[in-house]
């Protein structure tokens, strides 16, 4: 049992208390921002006078071997401190001796796990970041490949108007963009420094935190020391965002575990992405958008368990924020893991192009058009709406599609139906003639397609990149 403190109390921690205490077991995950914080922190106070330089200068030799050391196996973080402050602490002390007994001047755990936090956090914003992106490349090839791909477009997962496949991805595109906005917005919001905020109070040795916060690539110092140390807000922002991306690859799953069914057969999964069962030789189940739709919950599970921790808490730190922690590294790692599986899935995924196109002739899917083309007749659209609805009707009863009918059938329903009928409810120009800005229509989707890869190729990730660590 290894801890930093133990002056003023006369008995050894009880066994039990110590392993429900420590938190090594999970902030081990952060070792180099933590070391990357306490070599920023000793360069300011040495820069300040509280240091001497030889003394800066051990120290940072001594915390740059210790991180070399656990990069390379030769040093184990071991569960015998009671969390990785204390760790490199002491190792440090063993290393270098006296010198590093100066290390924790002017800082407290607190505003030191409070920086930990947000460097490894910003880190992994842009890590999800970068994955949305790649997502969204994928997407955007599939969109160009499929911008004549015909299909039927649902409400209430009934037919309702054709659309084709580009436009389709095109929409969990704009979701995916969105995902993106919200990680930078993150990243701007959460990139102040807590070092320097010391327990709750600052401290009386005199640190320059907007130094500290440079060197660590921070914008500035944050503005209040208790808030400081007691700000998760960040995390519940980002679960919140990974929350969001989850729902959106929830949803997407959804579709292509529908579309996957032996009664749509629009796409097959590649073999490299599916699995069979033990028992019926004939099956392959979408186990990984099963997978990636059940995680979802596992990832709001994270959210909800965070903003509960934190909304009985009176200022400043409480050790109840330990909880964070383990909550959002499996978190990140579900939606990391989760958004670079679902890229390949997809992008291996096989369309089955004359299934789809068939499958948005029938059900009626240019029942709108038809009552449109009477309109350009001179009906009064709420006219043509029943019109049209009684000849569905027909047609249901007859088991045939709309464009099936002959003229007289159809002139009996109304006389204004003419020849020019069938070219106008095709579903070629059904889609085609849709050319509102944001609908399925080809030639606008195409342009579309060309706004997102501007979108795609200027990227706010490189403007913002975190500097280089420490050493
Ligand atoms: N393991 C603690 C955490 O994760 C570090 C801060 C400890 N501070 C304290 N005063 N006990 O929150």
């Amino acid at each position: 049992m290894a801890q930093l403190w133990g002056g003023r109390f006369t008995r050894e921690t009880d066994k039990l208390v110590y392993n429900f205490n420590a938190s090594i077991g999970f902030d081990k995950k952060f070792y180099k921002q933590d070391i990357e914080g306490s070599i920023a922190h000793v360069i300011m106070l040495e820069k300040q006078g509280i240091l001497s330089k030889k003394e800066k200068d051990e120290i940072v030799k001594g915390l740059t071997g210790i991180r070399q050391d656990v990069e390379n196996g030769i040093l184990q973080i071991t569960e015998e401190y009671e969390d990785i402050h204390s760790f490199v602490e002491a190792n440090l002390i063993e290393r270098i001796g006296e010198a590093g007994k100066k290390l924790h001047t002017g800082r407290s755990r607190n505003d030191q796990v409070a920086l930990d936090m947000r460097l490894y956090t910003r880190t992994e914003v842009l890590a999800v970041d970068e994955l949305l992106k790649e997502l969204l490349e994928t997407l955007l090839h599939m969109m160009e490949e499929n911008t004549e791909t015909y299909m039927p477009g649902f409400t209430h997962l009934q037919k309702a108007q054709p659309v084709t496949l580009a436009h389709h991805i095109g929409a969990y595109f704009e979701m995916f963009k969105r995902d993106r906005l919200r990680m930078r917005d993150i990243y701007g919001r959460m990139n102040y420094c807590p070092l320097g905020a010391g327990a709750l109070a600052g401290t009386t040795y005199p640190l320059d935190r907007y130094y500290t916060a440079s060197l660590l690539g921070f914008e500035a110092p944050t503005l209040n020391s208790m808030d400081s140390v007691s700000d998760r807000d960040y995390l519940i922002e980002f679960l919140s965002a990974l929350s969001t991306i989850m729902m959106h690859l929830s949803r997407f799953c959804e579709e292509i575990i529908i579309w996957n069914s032996n009664e749509y057969r629009f796409v097959e999964i590649d073999d490299s992405y599916a699995t069979g069962s033990s028992i019926m030789p004939q099956k392959k189940n979408p186990d990984i958008a099963e997978l990636i739709r059940g995680k979802t919950g596992r990832v709001y599970g994270a959210l909800t368990a965070i903003l509960t921790t934190m909304k009985g808490l009176p200022l400043a730190y409480n050790k109840d924020m330990q909880e964070d922690k383990e909550l959002t590294f499996d978190a990140i790692d579900t939606v990391k893991g989760c958004l670079a599986l679902f890229e390949g899935m997809v992008r291996t995924m096989k369309f089955n192009q004359p299934v789809m196109e068939k499958s948005a002739m029938m059900g009626f899917t240019n029942a709108t058009d038809a009552a449109d083309y009477l309109v350009g007749k001179g009906v009064a659209f709420r006219d043509a709406h029943s019109i049209i609805g009684k000849l569905v009707l027909y047609c249901i009863d007859k088991k045939c599609s709309i464009d099936e009918l002959s003229i007289e059938e159809l002139k009996t329903i109304s006389p204004v139906f003419e020849e020019d009928v069938y070219d106008k409810i095709s579903l070629k120009t059904c889609v085609e003639k849709r050319l509102t800005f944001g609908a399925p229509g080809p030639e606008v989707m195409r342009r579309v397609i060309q706004m997102e890869k501007e979108y795609l190729a200027g990227d706010w990730y490189h403007e913002m990149e975190i500097p280089e660590s420490l050493s």
